[in-house]
């Protein structure tokens, strides 16, 4: 097949990580007679600094054109200044945005040769197989807000309609039904009214799944309960911010956030992919980065815009026997194992393909 793909490496170890990537997705257009056409397009800091915009014109119509965006990380310290009216997240909020990506999928699993790696006791992993559906282009990210400014006053809305969180739920019901049919739904509706339409919207759309288990989990206690009883969850379903926070969390569970992926999708077949871990800075130019989230968003991009499911598994495949036999880069690394660069983890994923 033939796809075009826009990418966005944007700042810290992103472009590390992207390159990479790049170097995956030609393997296997070779491997299975594909032709990937890559645009290269600017996001986040760079953008800023390049073309005066976090999310400029050119990489709106760039992806607009795309078949499926791939992103690396956007942000930086030298980006961090609370007056700034434009900063590298904005640009990927405003990208999310405005191509309707309002459903994000993050699974999470556990990998037996990092056990030793994860600080929780490795009876509670047996099992561990998460996937969370964050909305993404709703609640506090995006309600009614007032900077700083010159006064004393701040605030941002937690604000959600009915369609936002019918269509997200759908998602999760359906994904549920691929997988062990079940959804926890994260809500705090017993304190704030945007929660209660949650919930009640949830167990509204929960009729038309009777296959699908629908339990209701109050943020904090799921905090608690993904420590205390991970392999319980299937599907976690949570409206934008309690999903970014969750996840991070839940990243643990895998050895690092390194590790995860994400899918953001919309109503179609489009959709940006992107690890789930930041533009870490502290590390940027140095080979350190782990690139398995970003490997594994490439085959999350094979999966859903593409769908070669194929080169998907085997993609996943590779990176799963890369970790078997003991790569590792320095997050992912015990005292005593040898660490490897991005470039070197990458190359062992490559060889497996
Ligand atoms: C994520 C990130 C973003 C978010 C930031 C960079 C805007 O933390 O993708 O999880 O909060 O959604
Ligand atoms: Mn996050």
């Amino acid at each position: 097949m033939k796809a075009t793909i826009l990418t966005l490496p944007g700042d810290g170890i992103g472009p590390e990580v992207m390159a990479q990537a790049q170097a995956v997705l030609e393997k296997i257009a070779s491997r299975y007679g594909h032709e990937f056409v890559l645009h290269e397009g600017l996001i986040g800091g760079i953008a800023i600094d390049t073309a005066g915009d976090s999310f400029p014109e050119e990489t709106r119509k760039l992806g607009e054109q795309a078949d499926a965006i791939l992103l690396a990380a956007v942000g930086g310290y030298k980006w961090d200044n609370p007056q700034a009216k434009d900063r590298p997240e904005r640009g990927l909020l405003a990208m999310r945005k405005h191509f309707g990506l309002f459903a994000n999928l993050r699974p999470v699993k556990t990998y037996p040769s990092l056990a030793q790696h994860v600080p929780l006791r490795p009876e509670l992993l047996q099992g561990v197989d998460i996937l969370f559906v964050r909305e993404l282009t709703g609640g506090l990210y995006f309600g009614p807000r007032q900077e700083m400014g010159e006064g004393d006053e701040a605030y941002d809305t937690m604000l959600y309609t009915r369609g936002e969180v019918e269509r997200v739920a759908h998602v999760a019901f359906r994904a549920a039904q691929g997988r062990r049919k079940k959804v926890s739904s994260v809500d705090k509706a017993n304190v704030l009214a945007s929660m209660r339409l949650w919930r009640s919207t949830v167990v509204k759309v929960a009729e038309d799944y009777p296959d699908v288990a629908l339990d209701h989990v109050l943020v904090d206690a799921c905090a608690m309960h993904l420590l205390t009883r991970p392999a319980s969850f299937d599907v976690i379903l949570a409206e934008n911010m309690f999903g970014d926070i969750l996840s991070d969390e839940a990243s643990v569970f895998a050895g690092s956030l390194g590790m995860l992926p994400s899918a953001s999708l919309g109503a179609g077949r489009f959709g940006l992919y992107e690890p789930v871990h930041g533009s870490a800075p502290d590390i940027a130019g140095q080979g350190k980065a782990n690139p398995v989230g970003m490997l594994l968003s490439v085959a999350m991009m094979l999966r859903y815009s593409l769908e070669l499911e194929a080169e998907a598994v085997a993609l996943e495949a590779a990176v799963d026997a890369a970790l078997a036999a003991g790569a590792r880069t320095g997050d992912i690394a015990r005292a005593g194992e040898a660490v490897i660069s991005t470039a070197e983890f990458a190359q062992a994923v490559l060889a497996n393909l």
